[in-house]
């Protein structure tokens, strides 16, 4: 297996200048095993930059520049020091009414930044209970993704909406269900190089259930949201990774 895991911490609105003490020791760690990744708010993105652990977006502008009061750009971002930036999460869907069609745009500006794009995509409840599910992430997935994608500039983040922030997660056979899915879905777009895509599994994980979560085929990775605050629980998961990452070798 190529793919590198990869666990993403989502800071969301939340971080001040003090909450940077806690990226010294995920510095350390990331020196050796998974891809670490902090995605802090804005604010902070410049000077996290400077500490030694990779830094993202949380989104960002589908544009270079403009009049676009309060919006941030890819470009920006690549100048703060950031090498990716998350898309499309549910939260955006939801509270800033963000298409697919959004994410495809800001997905090719993440792109021309040079950065990597974490593209999110996941089911309502309503929409697992109905038995939609797998239908709803492909059809996001078709759309959100642009044509060209390639294992070096996008990552595939799963997050059942209903996951998120709760302390639920899907069974280990519905997360396995999905992410062979996509994994099917993004070698039918992308060919090959679908195959080097990694897929993250986010919502509610933790240090308590990620070896479990991280061990099943084709998760590569987690994207972490409540979990990322605290550096002990971070690297926690961060070392579930680099120990089924070792298993596999
Ligand atoms: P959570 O959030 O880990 O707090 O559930 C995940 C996310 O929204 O990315």
């Amino acid at each position: 297996m190529s793919r590198t895991m990869l666990i993403a911490g989502n800071w969301k609105m939340n971080g001040l200048q003090a909450a940077l003490t806690e990226l010294e020791a995920i510095a350390v760690a990331a020196r050796e095993g998974p891809d670490l990744l902090i995605c802090p708010p804005a604010t902070l993105v410049s000077v996290a930059a400077t500490k030694g652990v990779a830094i993202g977006g949380q989104t960002c502008h589908a544009a270079v520049s403009g009049a676009h009061t309060g919006e941030v750009s890819a470009e920006m971002l690549a100048d703060a020091g950031a090498k990716a930036v998350i898309l499309g999460h549910s939260e955006r869907r939801a509270d800033q009414g963000e298409s697919d069609a959004d994410v495809n745009a800001r997905t090719l500006a993440v792109w021309k930044a040079e950065m990597i794009a974490i593209v999110c995509v996941g089911e309502s409840e309503a929409q697992r209970d109905a038995g939609d599910a797998l239908g709803v992430v492909m059809e996001q997935i078709r759309h959100s993704i642009p044509s060209s994608a390639t294992g070096a500039d996008t990552v595939v983040a799963y997050e059942p909406i209903w996951a998120i922030g709760t302390g639920r997660t899907p069974s280990v056979e519905d997360i396995a269900d999905m992410h062979e899915a996509i994994r099917a879905q993004l070698v039918d777009q992308f060919g090959a190089e679908g195959a080097d895509i990694r897929i993250l599994y986010g919502g509610s994980l933790k240090p308590e259930n990620a070896a479990e979560i991280l061990a099943i085929e084709n998760v590569d990775g987690g994207l972490v949201g409540g979990a990322s605050l605290k550096a002990a629980d971070f690297l926690a998961i961060a070392n579930a990774a680099h120990d089924v990452g070792s298993q596999l070798d």
